[in-house]
């Protein structure tokens, strides 16, 4: 069994970003600017949030981090995103989701200048996506497609399972992998929680991605031997040996499905570090195409 690594792949990618930025700096070039909003207190967002810019200021890049109240109103928030999409010293921004339930998430994110959706969101980049024309890939599948790429996993003609169908991860990885693409050309399906019988889907699979989001739903009997394992769940579950109170646990029974399988992504250091690494990547893309 081999760990794919997301936390040194990720390292790799943003040393590569750096070496970038730097060389941007030499030729006397605009570097980078990533900006942030971020609505409310939301623990887990406000901790991604502050990874996103802390990661920036570690390439070289530029940030800027908004916080804004949890009670502000819809139109206020257009405002702030307006503002984004008009300055011109802005590359790229994201809105962290969740938002607060009293915001049309979709009319926020439709929103977004679509050059500037680093995030991928905008319904532009996620029809770009889907007829696999050049846009911004979303950051986790994009880590996902990148992390497969360097651990050199065939994925062509192999069955891919998804579970899960959100429209951050399981809808755009189960259109990516399906497509004519170097991480891609697989024959995908995709489950949901009205999908029957799923164990028998599973075992058929030679790719797992699972991204539903209940702690250690898949279990080492609903796989085949020497599968290949994608985690994208990240639950804070309460642990008071913990000094933050929580550990993060994944979609997948780690223990007992390694031992069956030849790859799988840990929890925490798998796709959770390759995302930002992939955000810093798209914020590079969207700066080199705006100069
Ligand atoms: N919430 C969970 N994942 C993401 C992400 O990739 N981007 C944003 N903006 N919010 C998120």
């Amino acid at each position: 069994m081999t760990l794919l690594d997301g936390k040194k792949t990720a390292a790799d990618i943003k040393e590569e970003i750096a070496l970038e930025v730097r060389e941007l700096k030499n030729n006397d070039q605009k570097v980078p600017h990533l900006a942030a909003i971020i609505v409310g207190n939301n623990g887990a967002s406000v901790t991604y949030v502050n990874a996103k810019v802390k990661a920036c200021e570690r390439v070289g890049f530029e940030s800027t981090l908004i916080r804004l109240e949890e009670n502000i109103s819809e139109d206020d928030l257009l405002n702030e995103i307006e503002i984004l999409n008009i300055d011109k010293d802005i590359d790229g921004f994201i809105v962290q989701l969740p938002l607060p339930k009293h915001i049309d998430e979709q009319k926020i994110l439709m929103a977004v200048n679509p050059e500037k959706d680093v995030d991928g969101f905008h319904p532009t980049n996620v029809g770009k996506m889907a007829l696999n024309l050049p846009t911004f890939i979303s950051a986790t599948p994009f880590g996902i497609l990148e992390l497969l790429d360097r651990y050199n996993i065939e994925t062509s003609g192999k069955h891919v399972v998804v579970l899960g169908r959100s429209h951050i991860v399981g809808s755009p990885m189960s259109i990516l992998l399906s497509q004519k693409r170097k991480v891609g050309n697989a024959t995908v399906t995709m489950c949901h929680s009205r999908t029957k019988n799923l164990t028998q889907i599973t075992q058929q699979a030679d790719i797992i991605i699972a991204a539903i989001g209940i702690p250690e739903f898949l279990k080492a009997t609903m796989i085949k031997d020497n599968v290949t394992i994608i985690d994208v769940g990240i639950t804070r579950m309460a642990d008071p040996s913990k000094k933050n109170g929580f550990r993060l646990v994944g979609d997948v029974a780690f223990d007992e499905v390694a031992k069956k399988a030849d790859y799988i992504t840990p929890v925490p250091g798998g796709v959770g570090p390759m995302t930002i690494a992939m955000l810093l990547k798209n914020t590079l893309l969207a700066c080199k195409r705006r100069n």
